[in-house]
């Protein structure tokens, strides 16, 4: 009979399916929330250096992160073959996230060092050139935009506010570490410095 009140009562489902579902969202949520080393950065976590910082939003601006992950899970599978698992101590000064779930193209989190600049260069002015079979697809304008240097210390300004701890001298010398510089280069230093911290591959 209580059964089919609830069933009949379109406005009591919907209560209950919501206190049903937050049951189970806080079992898994709340103890996060207090758990040390979802909050803290790992060892030698430092905010990113102006000129990583702007290939950072280059590669939002690309899209790479639609095809591409920086999420390695802890299974043996993804750890052979891009080292250490992912950790949130990693991540604590990202904003957004780029993690994604979706790879058409091999996780990135571990990348850095893995190749030399120069391969990179030539693997983003044309993918085809050092993987005969893949299908990135290429950018070759990287090599001709140049980096907008008046936003930079206005970009670590706002990521202080929401907790990134850049230093006043960090956002002073930002305008210069970039003055100059190619859309290219801020890109591949963003890509050589990805995960290096904790980096147990090769
Ligand atoms: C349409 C999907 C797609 C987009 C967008 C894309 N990639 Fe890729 N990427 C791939 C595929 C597929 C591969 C594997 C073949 C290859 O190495 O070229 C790859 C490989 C890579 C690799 C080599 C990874 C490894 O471990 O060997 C790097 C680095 C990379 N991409 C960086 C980027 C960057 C930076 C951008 C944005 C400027 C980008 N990709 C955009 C699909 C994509």
């Amino acid at each position: 009979m209580r059964h089919e009140a609830i069933e009949k009562n379109i406005g009591l489902m919907i209560i209950l399916i919501i206190v049903a579902l937050s049951f189970g969202t806080l079992v898994e949520l709340v103890p996060l929330l207090f758990a040390k080393e979802t909050h803290e950065p790992i060892a030698g976590l430092k905010p990113l250096p102006a000129l990583e910082l702007e290939g950072r939003d280059i590669y939002i601006r690309e899209g790479c992160n639609t095809c591409h992950s920086q999420m390695i899970r802890p299974l043996r599978a993804e750890t052979e073959r891009y080292g250490h698992y992912s950790v949130a101590g990693e991540f604590v000064y990202d904003h957004p996230f780029l993690w994604g779930s979706k790879r058409t193209g091999p996780d990135l989190a571990r990348v850095g060092k893995r190749y030399s600049d120069d391969w990179h260069r030539a693997h983003l002015n044309n993918p085809r050139d050092v993987v005969p079979e893949s299908n990135m697809p290429a950018f070759p304008w990287l090599f001709e935009d140049e980096i907008n240097a008046e936003m930079t210390g206005k970009k670590m300004t706002a990521l202080r506010r929401v907790g990134v701890p850049y230093t006043d001298a960090d956002i002073e010398g930002a305008a210069a570490a970039v003055a100059g510089k190619k859309e290219i280069d801020a890109l591949v230093a963003y890509l050589q410095q990805l995960g290096t911290l904790l980096q147990t591959r090769r």
